[in-house]
């Protein structure tokens, strides 16, 4: 039990009584990166005070980058120094060189050490390129580097979606030392788009164990996001097993888990709060607790009886609504009225009751899709109704999407170039060269990003041209912060926003179809969605957006929670066929597999999710669908 546990009142640990582990939650990964910056900031100053060095351990990957921008800000802007300061990192990659762009060496000094005063001494990294006959010696002599330092101070965690610390993945013991270690197979996918492809990824790495990482005084693991809310909810409410490593956290004294709102929604105080504390019911919470009593019982809305409720800790609904059937009909009809095969609104009708409004009609549509296919993965069948039922649609693609163009398709392309123009504009000798000799990891030049630029925009027109989209309704954005050729984007500038801006003001839309994807925070996904928002700021006053709402799809890896639908459209068999034959117009990325899946193409998933919601629905108790696609709205 942690002692910030301990010292929380009555009210605050029955709220989190299934709790483990002390969770700060924040609003989002910057504010909480900020606060845990602060920190190792104060830490290393008092340190300092006492003329003693500060020993930090510390973590690579996406989660800490936040914090390390911070303190680098710090040490220019405020003069934080760390010329006190004596760092251990986790792991390394093993192996691996240090000038290996993916290597941690690489990128502490990226997003660190290369910008503050620390000694270049201080510094310790486990070593990718040691001989293995050597590497057990190497691990020992780290172990007592940290001893002789004195025990690290304060050591900074993220955490795995295996539930991995370092890089001690399940089946790790709880005293494991720092040692040679075999990475699961989930972690490897995880890595996979750093490393361009899962073959570049190395198999082995050199962690700090689970013991050591104990032995620091102080420790902080952060989470962001909706993809790591599954593992943090096993490793605070969870029982201590070796199957996940982070679990055994709950037995070192001073553990603080900081995470952002995505991936604290796990957690009961946060998923079905009714359990652990009186909650202000309103519709929304309503069906929220409903489903989820639906599939905790496995049993259609329609069929829940006073005892269900009662049961399960919702007597208190039971009591404020009259009865279970009260209750039942309410998110029912709830349900229903969420469900629209007009998504577009239905023209001449009622539509009090209906999720879109019937005018203007027809409407002019825009649809953003972050990369060239996120539009057909999550809602073909949708636009396929839309431009059925009339409507103008439009698509703007923000990102080029050629970072997933594999050097295959573009000699597929090269050979199909040269084979149909006497005259080359592109010297295609050149460029098949340079492929030949690209190392792995290796950027592509601006020419041969060109080239997977245009092979999406062929395919996202081809999908496009399908579906009945005018030509001239398509726009390709190319939004600058995606073109670094890497895996790892810019931040977003002027010019991503302003491009955003100038195509809302262009087609003045009715409705926008966005991908609201804030599952990972350094994915393009977010960054479209961030482009978005603030591109809406601009134009807030302009008077077609008094006409206008806003529509939430989800990226593709997941789906929305039925609980906060607010739109569904069902698909047919044949439209979901149409949308199949929509999604493979994106030849380049139809091999394209689904990370963390078991080999599950990206495309078969997306069809697959729209099955799974039809017979969601179809457990609920409302009408049975051959698949479904989900909305959620956005106000403006
Ligand atoms: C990194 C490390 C790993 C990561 C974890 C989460 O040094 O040891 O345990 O902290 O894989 O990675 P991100 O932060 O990229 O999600």
């Amino acid at each position: 039990m942690t002692e910030q546990l301990n010292k929380l009142n009555v009210k605050e640990r029955i709220e989190r009584k299934y709790e483990k582990l002390f969770v700060n939650v924040y609003n989002d990964a910057e504010t909480a990166s900020k606060k845990v910056a602060g920190e190792i900031a104060g830490l290393i100053r008092s340190k300092n005070g006492e003329g003693k060095k500060c020993v930090l351990g510390l973590a690579t990957g996406s989660s800490p980058i936040g914090v390390y921008a911070e303190l680098v800000r710090m040490h220019k802007e405020e003069g934080l120094s760390f010329k006190n300061v004596i760092t251990f990192n986790l792991d390394e990659y093993y192996p691996i060189s240090r000038d290996h762009v993916q290597s941690y060496w690489y990128f502490m000094h990226e997003h660190l050490f290369n910008h503050v005063d620390i000694p270049e001494e201080n510094i310790h990294i486990p070593d990718g390129t040691i001989p293995e006959e050597r590497i057990y010696e190497f691990c020992q002599e780290y172990e007592t580097a940290i001893k002789e330092a004195g025990g690290i101070d304060l050591q900074i965690l993220g955490i795995g979606r295996t539930g991995h610390i370092g890089f001690n993945e399940p089946g790790s013991g709880i005293n494991s030392p720092t040692r040679l270690v075999t990475l699961d197979s989930l972690t490897i996918a995880d890595a996979a788009a750093d490393f361009y492809s899962e073959e570049n990824v190395p198999k082995k790495a050199i962690t700090m164990g689970v013991g050591t990482i104990l032995t620091s005084r102080r420790i902080i693991l952060m989470a962001w996001g909706e993809k790591k809310a599954a593992v943090v909810k096993k490793a605070v409410e969870g029982p201590i097993v070796d199957s996940v490593p982070a679990t055994y956290l709950q037995n070192h004294p001073d553990t603080e888990i900081v995470l952002d709102k995505e991936a604290a929604a796990e957690l009961v105080r946060f998923k079905t709060p009714w359990l652990v504390r009186e909650v202000e019911w309103n519709d929304k919470l309503i069906r929220k607790a409903v489903i989820w009593l639906c599939e905790k019982l496995d049993k259609p809305v329609l069929k829940l009886t006073n005892r269900h409720y009662n049961d399960n800790s919702l007597g208190d609904l039971v009591t404020k609504y009259g009865s279970a059937y009260d209750i039942n009909l309410k998110v029912f009809n709830m349900l229903q009225k969420s469900i629209t095969g007009w998504p577009g609104g239905k023209p001449g009708a009622d539509d009090s009751q209906r999720p879109e409004r019937a005018l203007p009609y027809p409407k002019r549509v825009l649809v953003f899709s972050p990369r060239p296919d996120d539009d057909m993965l999550a809602m073909g069948g949708t636009i396929n109704r839309l431009v059925q039922q009339g409507h103008e649609v439009y698509v703007a693609y923000q990102t080029s999407g050629n970072i997933a163009v594999a050097d295959d398709i573009v000699l597929r392309f090269l050979y199909f170039s040269e084979n149909i123009t006497k005259e080359h504009l592109i010297d295609t000798e050149k460029i098949r060269k340079e492929l030949a000799g690209k190392k792995p990891g290796e950027t592509d030049t601006a020419e041969v990003r060109n080239l997977k630029s245009l092979i999406r925009e062929a395919e996202a027109r081809a999908a496009c041209r399908f579906l009945n989209i005018p030509d001239g309704n398509i726009r390709f954005l190319r939004m600058p912060f995606y073109e670094t050729g890497t895996i790892k984007k810019a931040s977003l500038n002027n010019e991503d926003v302003r491009l955003v801006v100038e195509t809302l003001r262009e087609i003045k839309p009715h409705q926008i179809y966005t991908a609201g994807d804030l599952t990972d925070p350094h994915g393009t996904g977010r960054k479209c969605f961030d482009a978005f928002v603030k591109a809406l700021q601009k134009v807030k006053d302009d008077q077609w957006i008094d006409d206008c709402r806003v529509w939430l799809y989800h990226g593709t890896w997941k789906e929305w929670s039925i609980a906060d639908v607010d739109m569904a459209v069902p698909l047919s068999p044949e439209e979901l066929k149409r949308k199949r034959a929509a999604i493979l117009r994106h030849s380049s990325q139809n091999q394209v597999i689904l990370p963390g899946s078991d080999d599950m193409e990206i495309w078969r998933y997306a069809i697959e999710r729209n099955h799974t919601t039809a017979k969601k629905y179809d457990k609920l108790g409302m009408a049975e669908y051959e698949a479904v696609e989900l909305f959620v709205e956005y106000f403006i």
